[in-house]
């Protein structure tokens, strides 16, 4: 697998790219995520990550075009014993079934066991999530279990299965150099 896209984290210049892409992937996210659409969403969600213990927001970029391809959150960071973040992801409409988000997601990955120093990274899917399910899959995560009423988006507390990969576990992940762009 080549290397594509890289990683940059989000920030206020990228409103106007971001806002439109969310307008044109609301179907793609819709049963899914819960993405910005409009200026204050963008400005609350970006203000939320200015203190770093929320996490990192992450751009996935199109080394080709620069275009933001998805974008990607690593968070509830959890240090000491557990060395853990959560994954959430989401392509945007115009850059999808290409394998950029599969490449970036897999960079992710390796940002969270490089430089984050992490040991284990998880993903909850919803169960008729299917391409989120083949991606973690393709990037060798494993299936460890199911909490029903997990995560409310939309105002409904959905099922999710726990999906995660740990350090050791990196043979599925792209070849590629996991900093981030400043
Ligand atoms: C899940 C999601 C991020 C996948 O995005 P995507 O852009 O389609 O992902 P990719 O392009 O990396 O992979 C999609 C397909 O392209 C294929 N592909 C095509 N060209 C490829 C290439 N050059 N390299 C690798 N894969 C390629 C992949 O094999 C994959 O096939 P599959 O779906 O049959 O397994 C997207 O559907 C999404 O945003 N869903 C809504 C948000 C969401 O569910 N977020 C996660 C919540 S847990």
């Amino acid at each position: 697998m080549g290397c594509r896209v890289m990683l940059r984290r989000m920030r206020a210049a990228d409103e106007d790219e971001f806002l439109q892409l969310a307008e044109q992937s609301a179907e793609l996210h819709a049963d899914w995520v819960r993405t910005p659409t409009d200026a204050l969403m963008f400005r609350e969600y970006l203000g939320h990550f200015s203190d770093p213990t929320a996490g990192e927001a992450l751009l996935i970029k199109r080394v080709d075009t620069g275009a933001i391809a998805g974008h990607a959150t690593l968070t509830g960071i959890v240090r000491g014993p557990y060395d853990r973040a959560v994954l959430g992801f989401a392509a945007f409409a115009p850059s999808t079934g290409r394998g950029f988000m599969t490449e970036g997601i897999g960079l992710t990955v390796l940002y969270a066991f490089g430089p984050l120093g992490l040991h284990r990274v998880e993903a909850d899917i919803q169960p008729g999530n299917e391409p989120s399910r083949r991606l973690v899959q393709r990037l060798g995560f494993r299936r460890e279990g199911f909490s029903p009423e997990f995560i409310n988006i939309g105002g409904v507390w959905r099922d999710h299965e726990r999906w995660a990969i740990t350090a050791g576990m990196t043979t599925s992940l792209p070849p590629c150099d996991p900093n981030i762009l400043p």
